[in-house]
């Protein structure tokens, strides 16, 4: 059982918590789901990059998926190999794709003709092959957010199959692109297999006839995805989410990457913060707490639920918000939730914190981003970000002065 108020006391509030033991866990799990075929898992690392993360994931074996060069230097530092890192997005910079190919990391997602030709002319330059996969966009509905939905063509992501089909051939023409991959990714949070299995099915169907013409795809970059629970989720099981994947690519050799973020670090991370007030605005009952948008921000983007908890407190409940400090209506954690009557100073636990959390915090209303600690075997702690100062937050500007 994590102290919660011993950390509260000791790295003071609002904090991020993670337990790298449950990080553990959700690795071993979807590798043995996987293991009956020749598979990579490449940790997403924008879920959350947290150097100690990333490394401890690292001496997992895990790979990693990025989305900027930036990523790719934390990946690096962190002690994942580089044939184990794969590069995506739908616009990197020409200075991106140039360290990451002198990197001679594993892959280069390409999401558009022209970004393939770019790649190619500065492959060029260096006087090598690049290795690529082509992200195809399979145009299946995934059925969650339309914020984090990306396989239909009304979104930026990836090229149609025929598009996908002309630029292997170009590519498998060119001395300066190696064509070793296809990639998909139909969107993040996916309770449903179904549609997981449909995109797979069309784009082995293109792996097929790309070998037909001497296209030899060696990875199945199946994405990421896989959703968890916050709330009452019936989620996808990791044995069912591989064995469909499987089901799909009878005949073709390939080793099977996957991209997990939020599986890999969700449910292990909590938003600890700290009551301020409560206040009843003609009727209606609002629990002011020290942490804010800023820190966490996907239930005033997403309106997306997260369990709270007050701790400690288990008396009669009625509706409350459950808001932050920062000066805008969006900011809050919960709407109209159960919670028991609170007082100043008692510790409100926001579970399933750990993806996509910190990683998007900003300093919104100049306020200094949160420490993060974390559990280790349960018990140990380690402070693993110190908590911004103030001092931090205006470096850079004092510098212009
Ligand atoms: N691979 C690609 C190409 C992606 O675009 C993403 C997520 C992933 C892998 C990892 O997806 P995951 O396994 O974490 O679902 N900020 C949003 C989520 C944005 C996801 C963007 N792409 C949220 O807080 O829900």
């Amino acid at each position: 059982m994590i102290d919660f108020r011993a950390l509260a006391e000791k790295y003071d509030t609002p904090l991020y918590i993670y337990d790298f033991e449950h990080i553990s866990r959700r690795y071993e799990e979807l590798k043995k789901a996987f293991s009956g075929k020749k598979s990579l898992i490449s940790y997403a690392i924008k879920a959350n990059s947290n150097l100690s993360v990333i490394s401890h994931l690292a001496q997992m074996g895990s790979g990693a998926d990025c989305v900027s060069i930036g990523e790719v230097r934390r990946a690096l530092m962190s002690g994942i190999p580089k044939y184990k890192i794969i590069f995506s997005g739908v616009g990197k910079r020409d200075d991106e794709i140039e360290e990451a190919l002198k990197e001679d990391i594993l892959l280069l997602n390409i999401e558009s003709e022209a970004e393939m030709e770019r790649v190619g002319k500065i492959a060029a330059e260096l006087g090598i092959a690049a290795r690529i996969s082509i992200r195809v966009n399979p145009d299946i509905d995934p059925g969650t957010h339309p914020y984090i939905s990306t396989g239909l063509h009304e979104n930026k992501f990836g090229v149609d199959i025929e598009t996908a089909k002309r630029m292997y051939i170009q590519a498998n023409n060119s001395t300066c692109l190696d064509p070793v991959g296809i990639h998909f990714h139909i969107g993040s949070q996916l309770t449903e297999l179904e549609p997981i299995k449909e995109a797979a099915a069309i784009v082995a169907d293109l792996v097929r006839s790309l070998k037909a013409i001497k296209v030899d795809i060696r990875f199945f970059d199946v994405g990421g995805g896989l959703g968890i629970v916050y709330d009452d989720e019936k989620t996808i099981k990791p044995y069912d989410y591989a064995q469909a994947i499987f089901s799909v690519l009878h005949g073709l050799d390939v080793t099977v990457v996957c991209e997990p973020g939020r599986f890999m670090v969700g449910n292990s991370g909590f938003f600890l913060t700290r009551v301020l007030y409560e206040k009843v605005n003609e009727g209606k009952r609002f629990i002011i707490v020290d942490g804010g948008m800023n820190d966490l921000l996907r239930p005033s983007l997403y309106n997306a639920y997260h369990r709270v908890e007050v701790l400690g407190k288990s008396g009669a409940c009625s509706e409350a918000d459950l808001v932050g400090p920062v000066c805008e209506s969006g900011d809050f954690f919960a709407k109209s939730r159960m919670l028991p009557a609170t007082e100043p100073g008692d510790l409100v636990l926001v579970h399933s914190a750990g993806a996509y959390g910190f990683v998007m915090a900003s300093n919104y209303n100049s306020r200094p981003r949160p420490a993060e600690v974390a559990v280790i075997d349960g018990k140990k702690e380690r402070c693993i970000r110190v908590r911004e100062s103030f001092e931090d937050l205006i470096r850079l500007e004092k510098m212009c002065l």
